[in-house]
């Protein structure tokens, strides 16, 4: 028996990329699962995958932006299977637009799906884990959590916030048995260039060469459910994005320069 077994794991974002690799990961290990995005046809595609495996998968769609109907949202999610053991805060967003650029509206957009929904899903479940004593869950934040990156500031933004909102959660560790895992990715391969918010907030629809090279998503996806086994604090997943980081940390004035030049490269 795996620590996943049994388990009930709600994913947001499951219908793409790193949320439904995890989804895949943890149908292995016969996790019940609740999958969560706004695309219901793909959903209904890795839910079929995952049934191959586990015997309990539900596809919950939502628009995770709308505030009005999360908390009929986690009731729906609670009553699937009875109780909710993680929550993997996954929906993300990103953004391929200078800051001058970037319309009020887009800023918001990201700043709703990257944080708001993250922040609010997480409170709503809150009283629940209080109640068993006991819950978990993981955020995806981001490199551009922990440092600015061109063309992402309302992302990087929301990554930010994200990092200082959930380390200060764990910080105050009110919750007996309740933890939360920080993950902080740097490039992966998966669509989230094409699916980026551009100055108008239309797609960006390019497949970015860096994502394109980035780590393997079931690499990813399994370094951040074993993060989660181990209730770890925070999880760096990243290659070259670490050495900036350092830089960032030691080095300011050549983290300054690379991260300039880097975002010049991919404009
Ligand atoms: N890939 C990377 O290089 C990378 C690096 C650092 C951090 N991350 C973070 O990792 C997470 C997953 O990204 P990914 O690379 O897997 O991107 P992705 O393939 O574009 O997947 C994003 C997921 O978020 C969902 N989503 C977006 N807006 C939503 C909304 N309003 N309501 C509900 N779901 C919504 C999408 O589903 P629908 O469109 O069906 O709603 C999709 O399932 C994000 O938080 C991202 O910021 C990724």
């Amino acid at each position: 028996m795996e620590f996943y077994t049994d388990k009930v794991v709600w994913i947001t974002g499951a219908s793409s990329g790193i949320g439904a690799e995890l989804a895949i990961q943890l149908s292995k290990q016969q996790a019940a699962l609740i999958l969560s995005a706004r695309n219901q046809e793909a959903l209904q595609e890795i839910q079929r995958h995952c049934l191959q495996y586990t015997t309990r998968c539900t596809v919950l769609p939502a628009d995770l932006t709308d505030a009005a109907h999360l908390d009929g949202l986690v009731q729906q999610a609670l009553q699937t299977y009875g109780h909710i053991d993680i929550l993997i805060n996954n929906a993300g967003i990103t953004q391929r637009a200078f800051a001058e650029d970037t319309s009020p509206e887009v800023d918001r957009r990201i700043m709703e799906i990257n944080f708001f929904s993250p922040v609010n899903l997480t409170k709503l479940l809150l009283p629940h884990f209080r109640a068993r004593k006991t819950g978990q869950v993981a955020v995806l934040s981001s490199m551009a959590g922990l440092m600015g990156f061109p063309q992402r500031t309302a992302y990087a933004a929301a990554k930010h916030a994200l990092k200082g909102y959930f380390e200060t959660l764990q910080v105050e560790h009110s919750i007996p048995g309740f933890y939360a895992t920080i993950v902080s990715p740097g490039r992966i391969q998966t669509p989230i260039s094409l699916n980026a918010l551009t100055a108008s907030g239309k797609p960006h629809n390019k497949m970015d060469a860096g994502q394109q090279n980035g780590i393997p998503v079931t690499v990813c996806a399994q370094k951040i459910l074993r993060a989660i086994a181990r209730q770890q604090h925070h999880i760096v997943i990243a290659r070259s994005e670490r050495i900036l980081w350092w830089f960032h940390k030691w080095c300011p004035p050549l983290y300054y320069r690379i991260a300039r030049k880097a975002g010049l490269k991919e404009g």
